[in-house]
């Protein structure tokens, strides 16, 4: 979609880890696999996980207050929060109801979005919508999971994917043509058997029964989930280029969500994108579902790649099925 004429950009960026590491070779003397399957099929080295006494709403009020103190501002300047999430500390109140308390942001609205690992591209989207529309200023949009929480670690076609982090931006108004210049969500439920939390809602309520059967877990089709990421990123990354009247040709840099090495070189392949201008650090950190690309954004910030007038384009895919990318002109 096409951008309006008030421009929406991101005027600060925030980051948080799991406070411990889980490495390949930790995850060896838990289930039958290798450092050298995991990197070869995964790209993956280590990944931060949540400390116990940690919860998702902790690692979001971590990221957003550097988010807020990179960006000049205060929570109370916050007119809106939106936290990104499908491991929320409870099913309610929201995590961003959790945030607004404790980042004392008295006047915000709070809500949290679940898109699974798009929700944070979802979520940059309707928070750059009330900037368009004149409703509000400064809106927090986070991605936070603790996906340690919801991995089963007896499964080792899942337990060495993921990882616990939480990454926030600050979005404000700017000058037309600065910021984001397009977004393209979307969506097929019936993708929705491929990566599931089976219990814990209204369909299958905990019970002795779901707990004792491992029903709390992801679970997830590694092979068909492979083969729609591949696809959709590169589909929906052509798209929301075209929505801004640019090509493969101007971008700058491309942050994807970091799911697994080979479907980020195989996207980068398709687009034609050459490796320098593509970030990837999942080495370090594995699957962070909605924390991945606002984490990614800040190192690329820390490592100094967003340039003022850079191309940055976003895309994610995830749980849902869900997809969505974004082009912005820092
Ligand atoms: O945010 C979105 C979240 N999800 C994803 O993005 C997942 C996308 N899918 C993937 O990343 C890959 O499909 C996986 C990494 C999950 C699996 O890689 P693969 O190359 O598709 O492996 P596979 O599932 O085809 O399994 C190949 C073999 C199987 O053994 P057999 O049946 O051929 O004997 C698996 O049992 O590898 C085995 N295997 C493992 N071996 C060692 C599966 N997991 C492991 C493991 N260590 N951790």
């Amino acid at each position: 979609m096409a951008e309006a004429a008030i421009g929406v950009r991101i005027a600060g960026l925030g980051k948080s880890l799991g406070e411990n590491i889980l490495t390949n070779e930790d995850l060896e003397r838990m289930v039958d696999t290798s450092d050298e399957w995991i990197r070869t099929r995964t790209g993956i080295g280590t990944r931060h996980i949540a400390a116990r006494q940690t919860a998702t709403s902790d690692l979001a009020l971590r990221a957003a207050r550097q988010a807020l103190d990179h960006a000049r501002l205060a929570p109370s300047d916050l007119d809106l929060i939106i936290v990104a999430t499908v491991t929320p500390d409870m099913a309610f109140p929201s995590v961003a109801c959790l945030l607004q308390a404790e980042l004392a942001a008295g006047h915000a609205a709070a809500f949290d979005l679940s898109a699974a690992c798009s929700g944070f591209l979802y979520s940059l989207d309707v928070g750059a919508r009330f900037i368009q529309s004149g409703r509000y200023q400064h809106v927090l949009v986070v991605g936070a999971e603790t996906l340690s929480r919801i991995t089963d670690y007896s499964d080792r076609r899942t337990c060495v994917l993921f990882g616990d982090g939480a990454g926030a931006a600050v979005l404000e108004p700017a000058p037309a043509g600065k910021g984001m210049l397009s977004s393209v969500l979307g969506a097929d439920g019936n993708g929705r058997d491929l990566m599931y939390l089976p219990a814990g809602g209204s369909r299958r309520p905990a019970s002795m029964e779901t707990v004792q059967t491992g029903l709390h877990y992801i679970k997830m089709n590694g092979n068909e989930v492979f083969k729609y990421a591949v696809r959709i990123m590169g589909d929906v990354t052509t798209q929301a280029l075209s929505g801004a009247g640019l090509g493969v040709a101007d971008v700058d840099l491309f942050i994807p969500h970091q799911a697994n090495y080979r479907i980020i070189d195989a996207t980068a392949r398709r687009l034609g994108l050459p490796p320098e201008k593509v970030f990837v650090n999942i080495e370090r950190y594995g699957n962070m579902s909605a924390a991945t690309i606002p984490i990614a954004l800040r190192e690329a910030e820390e490592e100094g790649r967003l340039r003022d007038g850079a191309i940055v384009v976003l895309a994610a895919f995830g749980g849902g099925l869900t997809w969505a990318a974004s082009v912005w002109r820092w």
